[in-house]
């Protein structure tokens, strides 16, 4: 929840939490570990509860989030359509 900087003041310490995966790379912890992927799998898993079979899309595949759900979309089992704003931001995994 803090910004991307040499120093952070951390105010509210309860906030944060222990890794209990040092093996992974810490940059993970700020994607699909850290609060894009906790929203991804939260959204997707708890709110859309999706099935294996069932249809997926996702606006603003390419975002931070957007990329996530697409991979949770895929493995589950779904089928994926993503729209993004250029063809740049195409990801074959999520075609
Ligand atoms: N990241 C988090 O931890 C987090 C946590 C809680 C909630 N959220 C919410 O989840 C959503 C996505 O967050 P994110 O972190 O994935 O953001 P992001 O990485 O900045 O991606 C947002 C995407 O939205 C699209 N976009 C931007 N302006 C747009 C516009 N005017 N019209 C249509 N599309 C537009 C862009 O995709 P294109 O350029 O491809 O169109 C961009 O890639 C946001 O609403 C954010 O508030 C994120």
């Amino acid at each position: 929840m803090s910004g991307c900087e040499e120093y952070t003041l951390i105010t509210d310490p309860e906030s944060l939490f222990k890794i209990n995966h040092p093996e992974l790379p810490l940059s993970y912890y700020t994607g699909v570990l850290g609060m894009a992927g906790l929203t991804a799998y939260a959204g997707f898993f708890d709110v859309s509860k999706p099935k294996q079979g069932d249809y997926v899309f996702i606006s603003s595949a390419s975002g931070a989030v957007g990329q996530l759900v697409g991979q949770l979309a895929k493995i589950t089992g779904c089928y994926v359509v993503g729209s993004v704003g250029s063809d740049e931001k195409f990801t074959p995994a999520i075609e």
